[in-house]
């Protein structure tokens, strides 16, 4: 059942419960007043009636006029009957064709209303007390014809009025849902369009509502977003298999070369030399791929990290890495510590460290340096090499992104500076390249320290 049927299904209920229960008491207090005139004009009657009855002797009689009730005067059939102390009927009206009823089956207090039958006729009865003759009583009856026609007609009435309300109150119901859940519908539609994949859909409401057009705009934003992401997916897979590719076409190449031309045998040992070139360039994509996959989704629990110990381990192999340059590489490193995974953080340095030395003249400098300034942890790594040029800058840190200088070279497929950027987010760090050098390339990462371990360093 949808959000729409439930909101009008729900309004409808509560209308037919509030206008019931209007409806309702407003019969029981219409119908409880005109009950009590006629209870208070009966009494009236039943006094006035005591007075006219006449006791001679052991003949007891009672005046044939009928009872008025209310202001405007009616007269209805008297039924009326004297009953002795022991409840012999001394006397009682014709209208009492049944007979008056016995006395022990109609006894009630002198003065309280009570209703009796008589046949078919349902009547409206009290008892009076008779001046003259105390252990003597009067019973006197109306019919309660008026009484019950009013109250069928008031029930008539409301049910035609309550079903006309309720059926109105739906109609205006139905509108008012409508009106106030396009907007929802709206959304609920192009939330299907989007699990359905249509990434291009968006909501146009015309609410004027505040709350509706901001939700309307965030939801258009999230989609937004999520069409950016999808994109930048689709792009990261194609450069992926592109970047693939190469070496398995080199290595697919170098390999049947081989077979189909025979050669002798350092013939044989150069092109396997070359297939295995290829397949460590095959190899560390694949690790870079599987590091940049894995980063984020890493579920080790977050341990305190000592960053001088991830600088050691981390420049020691890119050293062995690059054994034949000749760069040196200088690190600076205090106490500081940070919550997080080690091999991550070592692979972010091992990144920055590699770049720097990888553009670095032979003989130069590389500075490696960490250290804690108020509550930020800093870790930089500095070169004296070429730099990067100003309009390579802003997209250094997209995956696959590699400097024109960069391209021509097998070496690196360009996810470096991208891992470094996404495991430094993965510890609520940034990393960023300054600007201001003269010479060389100089990266910064800044991570947020929890106090408590600012402290222990
Ligand atoms: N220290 C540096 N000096 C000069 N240029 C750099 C430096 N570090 C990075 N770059 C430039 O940024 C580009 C991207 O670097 P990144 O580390 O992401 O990729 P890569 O080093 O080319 O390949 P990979 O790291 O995947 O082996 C490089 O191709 C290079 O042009
Ligand atoms: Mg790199």
């Amino acid at each position: 059942m949808t959000f729409r049927t439930r909101l009008f299904l729900a309004i409808t209920l509560l209308l037919v419960v509030t206008l019931g229960t209007a409806f309702a008491s407003v019969f029981v207090v219409v119908h409880r007043s005109e009950l009590r005139d006629l209870d208070e004009a009966l009494f009236e009657a039943a006094q006035e009636e005591a007075l006219e009855i006449v006791v001679a002797g052991n003949e007891t009689q009672i005046g044939g006029n009928p009872v008025s009730t209310g202001d405007d005067g009616s007269r209805l059939v008297k039924y009326a009957a004297v009953y002795a102390a022991d409840g012999h009927v001394l006397a009682q009206t014709p209208s009492f064709s049944c007979g008056a009823p016995p006395l022990d089956t109609v006894l009630h207090r002198r003065g309280v209303p009570f209703d009796l039958t008589c046949g078919s006729v349902n009547l409206r009865a009290v008892f009076a007390r008779l001046p003259q003759h105390e252990e003597d009583r009067l019973l006197l009856a109306v019919p309660r014809t008026q009484l019950d026609d009013d109250a069928r007609f008031l029930i008539q009435t409301m049910v035609v009025a309550l079903v006309s309300s309720i059926a109105i109150g739906a109609v205006v119901a139905r509108l008012l849902v409508r009106g106030l859940t396009r907007d929802h519908e709206a959304i609920a539609t192009v939330a299907r369009r989007v699990a359905n994949g249509d990434l291009k859909a968006r909501i146009s409401t015309k609410s004027k509502n505040p709350e509706m057009v901001q939700l309307t705009r965030d939801v258009d934003e999230m989609i937004i977003r999520l069409e950016q992401l999808v994109h930048s997916q689709e792009r990261f897979v194609a450069h992926a298999a592109h970047e693939l590719r190469s070496p398995v076409t080199a290595i697919y190449g170098e390999l049947s070369l081989a077979l189909r031309k025979t050669r002798d045998a350092p013939g044989y040992r150069q092109a396997i030399e070359h297939a295995l070139e290829s397949t460590k360039q095959l190899k560390s994509l694949a690790e870079e791929l599987l590091v940049f996959a894995r980063i984020g989704a890493n579920e080790a629990k977050l341990a305190p990290v000592r960053l001088s110990e991830v600088v050691a381990s981390a420049v020691s192999a890119v050293k062995d890495a690059m054994a034949p340059r000749v760069v040196v590489i200088d690190t600076s490193c205090d106490a500081s510590f940070i919550e997080g995974h080690a091999r991550d953080l070592e692979r972010l340095v091992r990144n920055l460290v590699e770049n720097a030395v990888r553009h670095s003249p032979d003989g130069s400098h590389v500075t490696v340096t960490a250290s804690t300034v108020d509550d930020e942890v800093r870790l930089s790594v500095a070169d004296e090499g070429s730099g990067i040029p100003e309009a390579d800058r802003a997209r250094i840190f997209e995956p696959f992104f590699r400097g024109a200088a960069d391209r021509a070279s097998e070496e690196g497929a360009g996810l470096g500076l991208a891992i470094v950027s996404e495991i430094a987010r993965a510890h609520r760090g940034q990393v960023h390249l300054e600007s201001d050098r003269k010479k060389g390339a100089c990266f910064v990462v800044r991570f947020a320290v929890p106090p408590a371990l600012v402290e222990s360093a």
